[in-house]
């Protein structure tokens, strides 16, 4: 098992009491495959992801549980251990992009380090060819001369596309993607999910994919995980989600699911009726 999550309670304190972001959350995403978590705003993705990446600030706190990867428990490595796993065995694109490149140096010189970490024999000529061709597949326009930039000169949408790029050119074991391409116009949206679907082909590499978009689950899931109030209430392979959903809350997301024809394609899950609680029908795990 590339991830196995067992009971991870991940909460946050304040003077109004206790915020059970995560709340007894368990799943496992195979070798070479694709996990979608999916759930509306609010539901514990973000926090079970940064959870799993040991970046969780406070006032949160990991309250229990276990995060094996690869069979070894995330929760007991130290950070200088998590920092190494960080590095080579797993990459994460963040929700917002802008927190995680770094302002003061160009476009291509914090892609530069990334492959100078990861392919060390390359010279800084391969090396600069390498960096343009990761900008490219993430359709990135101009790319020689966005080598140069630095990330507030690029859009909210380049920008997460820079990430993309230095995720995968890690190529990661694991590839955690947070919400990477709701910024993004649909047509490289298509591009970028395009191009996760060929590192997990070509380099086995497993994907634990975060999205509200129940059209981009189908593209990418092999395994489907849906998050209510920090809560897993259904888990199933993703031909039995969409063929046979078995959960009350999942029946109201999937009815909210775009139709054909239907010009305006619908991002959000917002359309689930917030008056009924989920949480009181039996949890349906398969
Ligand atoms: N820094 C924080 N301090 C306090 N509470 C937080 C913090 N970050 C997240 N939370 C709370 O944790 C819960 C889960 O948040 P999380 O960001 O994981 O939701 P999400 O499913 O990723 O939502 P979205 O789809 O909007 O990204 C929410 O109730 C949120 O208010
Ligand atoms: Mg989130």
């Amino acid at each position: 098992m590339m991830l196995e999550v067992n009971h991870l309670k991940t909460y946050f304190y304040s003077e109004n009491g206790i915020n059970k972001a995560v709340n007894d959350v368990s799943f496992s995403l195979k070798e070479g495959e694709t996990l979608c978590i999916v759930g509306e705003s609010g539901s514990g993705k973000s926090i079970t992801s940064l959870s799993i990446m040991g970046l969780v600030d406070k006032p949160g706190v990991i309250e229990g549980g276990e995060i094996f990867l690869e069979g070894v428990n995330l929760l007991k490595m130290s950070e200088k251990e998590l920092r190494g796993i960080r590095g080579s065995h797993v990459a994460m694109i963040f929700q917002e992009p802008m927190t995680s490149l770094n302002p003061t140096y160009t476009v291509g010189f914090q892609l530069d380090e990334v492959i100078k970490l990861h392919q060390p024999t390359l010279n800084k000529q391969e090396r600069y060819s390498k960096v343009i061709e990761a900008l490219e597949l993430v359709g990135m326009p101009n790319a020689p001369e966005k080598y140069n930039e630095y990330p507030f000169k690029l859009s909210g949408g380049q920008r997460q596309r820079v990430m993309i790029a230095m995720a995968m050119a890690c190529e990661p074991k694991l590839l955690i993607a947070d919400e990477p391409t709701t910024a993004l116009d649909v047509t490289i949206q298509a591009q970028v999910l395009e191009l996760m679907n060929k590192l997990k082909r070509e380099k086995g590499t497993s994907i634990l994919f975060i999205t509200h978009d129940l059209g981009v689950v189908a593209q990418m899931a092999d395994h489907v995980v849906v998050m209510y109030k920090g809560v897993v209430v259904e888990s199933a392979s993703a031909k039995e989600l969409f063929s046979d959903p078995r959960h009350p809350y999942t029946k109201a997301l999937l009815g909210s699911i775009p139709t054909p024809g239907h010009a305006k394609r619908k991002s959000r899950l917002e359309t689930v009726d917030e008056s009924v609680n989920y949480l009181s029908f039996p949890k349906e795990i398969r």
